[in-house]
């Protein structure tokens, strides 16, 4: 049945121009994550080789990047041709139905080329431009962390799931605790500069939170929120594709994903239960850099 997507505080995202069928489009999403999820795994080459790297020596692309990024544009466009598409190697074509497809090939790609398990494939269905900062949302997403067999999903007010070993299980946060209780994940990019600053920020927080996490998969991160295996996420430097599936999965399972205002931005994203978030964006509101604020 179609679903009417709802009205969202910090988005002013245009609607889109039908009334999509959002758990049809969280289906579709999950097809494709399953079978980008299944191609890495099963094509991962013994040795992973750098194809490229992008904004640093350290930001790497594999050709399994590209394959899967391929694959998803493959599938999407034979599915839902007159949408949009926006995925983190380059894919970008514009739609005429108002939904956009943005689309990590392999999120965690560090992890994947030294084999270590925390990678994933995020899809998400979105209104509004997502190559604007804060004036795009998702509507219906999937996030697969194919090692562990696990997929996050969820669409627009119908709820966010966890499907593994055959069942589907309904995500929901628990009753809020405090920062310094609180288990924190984070992630850092890959510029010097950034980076020396995420350092500072981290080592106020250290001594404020319970722990720090770094697993290296902002898509998974999110979604760990959601299922209660952290508390709370923060992160600079994200861009659409890392954010799309975990956002709608954290905000489905009642949680909240914001930036320093209303919604994730470039400069600053964080996700948990709003004390949490309000918390943690009062201490790294200091940290951030006047362009980053
Ligand atoms: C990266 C990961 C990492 C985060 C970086 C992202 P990629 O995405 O999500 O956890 O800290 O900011 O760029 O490059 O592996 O797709
Ligand atoms: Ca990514």
């Amino acid at each position: 049945m179609a679903t009417t997507p709802q009205s969202h505080p910090g988005a002013s995202a245009a609607e889109p121009l039908e009334t999509p069928d959002l758990a049809a489009l969280e289906q579709l999403a999950i097809e494709v994550a399953r079978a980008c999820g299944r191609l890495i795994v099963e094509e991962r080459p013994r040795h992973v080789d750098v194809a490229a790297t992008k904004t640093s020596a350290t930001d790497v692309v594999t050709e399994m990047d590209r394959r899967s990024e391929a694959l998803a544009r493959a599938m999407l466009r034979h599915r839902r041709p007159d949408d949009g598409l926006l995925g983190e190697e380059g894919l970008d074509a514009t739609g005429t139905t108002g939904i956009t497809w943005v689309v990590d090939p392999i999120d965690g790609t560090v992890n994947y080329l030294y084999g270590l398990p925390g990678f994933a494939v995020s899809v998400a269905a979105v209104t509004g431009d997502p190559r604007v900062d804060g004036a795009w949302r998702p509507v219906a997403v999937a996030v697969i962390n194919p090692m562990l067999g696990e997929v996050f999903s969820a669409h627009r007010g119908g709820g966010a799931r966890l499907h593994r070993d055959g069942t589907t299980a309904a995500l929901h946060l628990d009753a809020a605790a405090d920062l310094a209780s609180s288990l924190v994940a984070t992630g850092f990019g890959y510029g010097a500069e950034r980076r020396a600053w995420q350092g500072r920020l981290v080592a106020e927080l250290l001594p404020r939170v319970r722990d720090i996490r770094r697993l290296g998969a902002a898509a998974i991160d999110l979604c760990h929120v959601a299922a209660g295996r952290v508390d709370a996420y923060y992160e600079t430097g994200l861009h659409p594709w890392d954010v799309a599936g975990g956002w709608l999965v954290v905000e489905e399972a009642g949680g909240v994903v914001r930036g320093v205002g209303e919604a994730p931005t470039e400069a600053f994203t964080v996700a948990g239960r709003p004390e949490i978030v309000a918390q943690l964006t009062e201490v790294a509101r200091a940290f951030l850099p006047a362009d980053e604020g």
